[in-house]
């Protein structure tokens, strides 16, 4: 478990995180997401005993960071923010430094740099100086070193920073893949990556949580939750579709892109999952309509967080 109390960090009269109390559960992918100078990367450093709290108290499978460090930092595995290493190694001996540093010997050593060097594919770098890999192959032997001692808890600022999109989506694989047994806390900017790999979300801004919810849950305060998006054919008129979609008694209000012929009709508050589904489909087939596309929005993230955060970006 890792137990996270009344968290707070002031620089001078600056205090950057405000009061963060939160518990995170083996199995939990939990993702922190904020607009840019929320605090995420401070609440990391503290976390992963990389700088004092001002206030409060962690704990990492049992050992307190501030009385038992050594045993605290042995759970945790850091890719710290900008994915630091030493720029005149080479991924293969930066590998060995850190499993040695992680008492890792013997056959288990050998085991454990063979699985992180083919779980980030790094055996075509492994002795060019890290000086010289591209911004993808740095933050996958940041990556590796993270995780070369299988540890428990997981602490990923930024991982698929400065991936391609094929990369991000194989971080994301490993990620979760690893998710079973681990707990994972990730920072991201990336809301698709919230959905794609995070149990959990935790949204913070100015220091202080906003929002701590499942994707899901989080999506269904969008005011596109449940909302219906269609189409119409180049012979329909938009006008009087529009108008007959508005005469519908379960939603919210009618929005319409013309240069898309697009309608989207949103779900009032109160609708209930399929409510406006089912009477936007009777209407349809009532007018015949000429519908070139017809889908169920389930809830957009990123409106969510840019209402949430009051519209800062991350
Ligand atoms: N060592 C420091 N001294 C003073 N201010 C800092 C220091 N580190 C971070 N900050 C400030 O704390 C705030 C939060 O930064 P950070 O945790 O990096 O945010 P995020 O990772 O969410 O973008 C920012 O305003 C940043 O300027
Ligand atoms: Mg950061």
């Amino acid at each position: 478990m890792l137990k996270i109390e009344n968290l707070t960090k002031r620089y001078g009269s600056h205090t950057v995180v405000d009061d963060l109390s939160f518990c995170c559960a083996p199995g939990e992918v939990l993702g922190f997401l904020g607009p840019n100078g929320a605090g995420k990367s401070t609440t990391m450093k503290m976390v992963t005993g990389f700088v004092p709290p001002t206030v409060g108290r962690i704990s990492i499978c049992g050992h307190d960071i501030d009385q038992a460090p050594l045993e605290a930092r042995r759970c945790i595995g850091y890719l710290p923010e900008g994915a630091p290493c030493y720029p005149e190694m080479t991924p293969r001996s930066f590998l060995e430094f850190v499993a040695d540093i992680r008492h890792l010997t013997g056959t288990d050593r050998n085991t454990r740099l063979d699985s992180v060097i083919e779980a980030l594919h790094l055996a075509p770098v492994l002795n060019q100086s890290i000086d010289t890999l591209s911004k993808g192959f740095k933050r996958r032997v940041g990556l590796a070193q993270a995780i070369i001692h299988d540890p428990e808890v997981l602490i990923l600022d930024e991982p698929t920073d400065g991936l391609d999109p094929n990369q991000k989506h194989e971080v994301r694989e490993l990620i979760r893949s690893m998710a079973t047994n681990k707990m994972i806390v990730l920072s991201t900017h990336i809301l698709e990556e919230v959905e794609a790999v995070c149990t959990r979300a935790i949204i913070i801004a100015n220091g202080s949580i906003l929002a701590d919810d499942t994707p899901e849950q989080l999506a269904r305060r969008s005011r596109y939750h449940n909302a219906v998006r269609l189409s119409v054919g180049a012979n329909e008129n938009l006008d009087q579709a529009q108008a007959a979609l508005a005469q519908l008694v379960s939603i919210d209000g009618v929005e319409v892109d013309p240069s898309s012929r697009t309608i989207t009709v949103l779900a009032g508050a109160q609708t209930r999952d399929g409510e406006t589904w089912q009477e936007v489909f009777d209407l349809i087939s009532r007018q015949n309509w000429d519908i070139t596309s017809l889908q169920l929005e389930t809830g957009q993230l990123d409106q969510v967080f840019r209402e949430i955060t009051g519209g800062s970006h991350a």
